[in-house]
């Protein structure tokens, strides 16, 4: 991970912070209280214009690792849209509707490796540069120009290890300046997945942005392991980077600050506004993106890579999915089932507005830049 282009903590300064943060019983504070009104939890139009706002910005789609190979490709939704993303034959990643030209079926499924798509429904044929390459029977569509009916292409660029997609416009590279160097080349992506709740894309997002919930809402996953209420939160324009400190951080107490490391001390969970996130973890790092699919329904992708690796320090298959299965089956669902269980409550407008306070401020930064973003398209 590479963080010399935000002003993010070393992994030296973060540790000297926890650590001051466990002697003095305190934690990073922001300096805003922010209101949400709950009605942005189910509204059609809210949720209307924050589709608008996915579609004209660069956002996550998958790690690089995903599309190892030339022909490497991954269709899945992202804010509505069913997309295609495949590694061309000259290595670079372009996304397309998936859409076939004849009658708008998909062309590709799932994932996979392919020099061509194929349309299921009556086998027009495009290339992987979306041009349209055959037509069975082309005497029944005697005034088709083969060049006007490519798959139609969107913005796609990759940038430290991550394949971002915007729907509306060109990705132009100060875009992408907010946007790390998540992955390091070489890092093994091994294993996609997918859940959904009934729940607002946002409900879902602040799970992942504050640790003062970890002692009542974990008291028996995440609590056992790491500490309630004690964090790192650093805003680096619309995105964040929140530190969770596990117990064992400790056992560097005993370590010459030179010697060190942070890995497997510390969960970092790096927000990349405004519905993608980064988890880095002990053995893999997960990238997830919640699709909103109504007001009250979301989607998450998830896709998970092994932590980088040195000659001293190895990580087997294995070993990242027992990691990424103790994430899944503790803590994660408890997340879940609070998100789900806030969108119930709702509609029952017993609380016009939610309130985030100062050990929230991952999550006054988000509300705080989706406003702006949200607002500048209503002018
Ligand atoms: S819809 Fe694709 S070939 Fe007919
Ligand atoms: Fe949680």
């Amino acid at each position: 991970m590479s963080t010399s282009n935000a002003s993010l903590l070393s992994d030296q300064q973060a540790i000297d912070r926890i650590f001051a943060h466990i002697d003095n019983g305190t934690t990073d504070l922001g300096d805003t209280v922010w209101q949400e009104p709950t009605e942005n939890y189910q509204s059609q139009a809210r949720f209307e214009a924050e589709i608008a706002l996915l579609k004209r910005l660069p956002v996550p789609y998958c790690p690089s690792a995903a599309l190892p190979q030339k022909g490497s490709y991954i269709a899945r939704s992202a804010a509505g849209t069913p997309l295609v993303v495949v590694r061309g034959l000259d290595g670079e990643v372009r996304a397309f509707i998936n859409a076939c030209r004849h009658r708008g079926m998909q062309v590709a499924k799932g994932s996979g490796c392919s020099r061509a798509f194929v349309c299921p429904y009556h086998a027009w044929t495009y290339n992987l540069e979306g041009n349209l390459k055959s037509i069975p029977g082309p005497e029944g569509f005697p005034g088709i120009d083969p060049d006007d009916h490519g798959l139609v292409e969107v913005s796609a660029r990759e940038k430290g290890g991550i394949v971002y997609v915007m729907q509306e416009g060109q990705i132009s590279p100060d875009m992408l300046e907010n946007c790390l160097d998540y992955f390091a080349p070489g890092q093994e992506y091994f294993e996609q997945g997918e859940m959904t709740d009934d729940a607002n894309w946002k409900l879902l997002t602040e799970t992942l942005l504050e640790g003062y919930h970890i002692k009542s809402l974990h008291k028996e996953t995440f609590y056992p392991y790491g500490l309630d209420n004690v964090n790192l939160v650093e805003t680096f324009g619309a995105n964040s980077r929140i530190t969770f400190p596990f117990r064992r951080i400790e056992k560097l107490r005993d370590i010459e600050p030179s010697q060190r490391r942070i890995d497997g001390t510390v969960t970092s969970v790096y927000h990349l506004f405004p519905n993608a996130s980064i988890a880095v973890l002990s053995k893999h790092t997960s990238l997830a993106i919640i699709e909103p699919i109504s007001p009250t329904k979301a989607k998450w992708v998830f896709y998970r890579v092994i932590n980088r690796q040195t000659e001293e320090h190895k990580i087997s298959l294995e070993e990242a999915q027992r990691d990424a299965q103790f994430v899944n089956e503790s803590g994660q669902d408890e997340d879940r089932e609070a998100a789900r269980a806030i969108q119930e409550s709702v509609p029952s407008q017993a609380n016009d507005h939610f309130t985030f306070g100062h050990f929230e401020k991952a999550i006054v930064n988000f509300h705080q830049h989706l406003a702006v973003h949200l607002a500048e398209n209503s002018d």
